[in-house]
């Protein structure tokens, strides 16, 4: 059984306009800032707007496209995510932003989650643009955007996007995604198998 925490997460599209409140903004960012990263680089940085700081809010939906931006405009929160390419001391090529970036994301979600809100992760936006009206300095890049908020209504969505919130979430079998011996070797089937003998 995997924790509920992670059995309760999915990324809705339909969000409530229920305001988050501060401190739980900060809970959040906190649950990111607590996050393991390569030589502790902490190479997450993060550009916040609530739907209440209207023009910033605005800027950050102008960057996503235009599916994204018709249920993405119902979040309470939107956060742009940005990760530092260079490492901080040697000014060398952190080959780990990403995947930590990555790591903060996931705690700021399960710390979500944890306080019944809902995060969905966006990688359909303009990160030139971002770049642009954000003054993102050269060595920083913006990875994602995630849009968060309580549950809504699916039935405001727009029906297409009504129907693929409805469709069922599907995931790879484990034996495609973890090997033993040699890549592509299923472990569990192997296992299995030694069982059966
Ligand atoms: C890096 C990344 C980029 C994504 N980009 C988008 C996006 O642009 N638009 C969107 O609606 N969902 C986007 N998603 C959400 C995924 O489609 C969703 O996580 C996936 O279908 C699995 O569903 P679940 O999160 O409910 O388990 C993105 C998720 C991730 C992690």
């Amino acid at each position: 059984m995997i924790h509920e925490l992670l059995a309760k997460r999915y990324s809705p599209r339909a969000l409530s306009d229920k305001t988050i409140d501060t401190e739980k903004i900060v809970d959040l960012l906190e649950a990111a800032r607590w996050a393991p990263s390569s030589m502790n680089e902490q190479p997450w940085r993060f550009i916040i707007a609530r739907k209440e700081d209207s023009s910033d809010f605005h800027n950050i939906l102008g960057v996503l496209n235009e599916t994204n931006k018709l249920w993405a405009k119902n979040a309470s929160l939107l956060i742009l995510t940005i990760a530092k390419l260079e490492t901080d001391s040697a000014k060398q090529i952190n080959k780990y932003a990403l995947y930590d970036l990555g790591n903060a994301v996931a705690n700021l979600t399960f710390q979500a989650t944890s306080m019944d809100l809902f995060v969905r992760q966006m990688g359909g936006f303009n990160p030139d643009k971002a770049i642009e009206v954000f003054s993102i300095p050269n060595d920083y890049f913006p990875v994602s955007v995630l849009a968060l908020g309580y549950k809504g209504n699916p039935g405001n969505l727009p029906e297409f996007l009504n129907v693929r919130e409805n469709s069922v979430r599907t995931r790879k079998n484990l034996d495609e995604l973890a090997f033993t011996g040699k890549f592509g070797l299923p472990y569990l089937l192997s296992k299995h198998v030694q069982e059966l003998n």
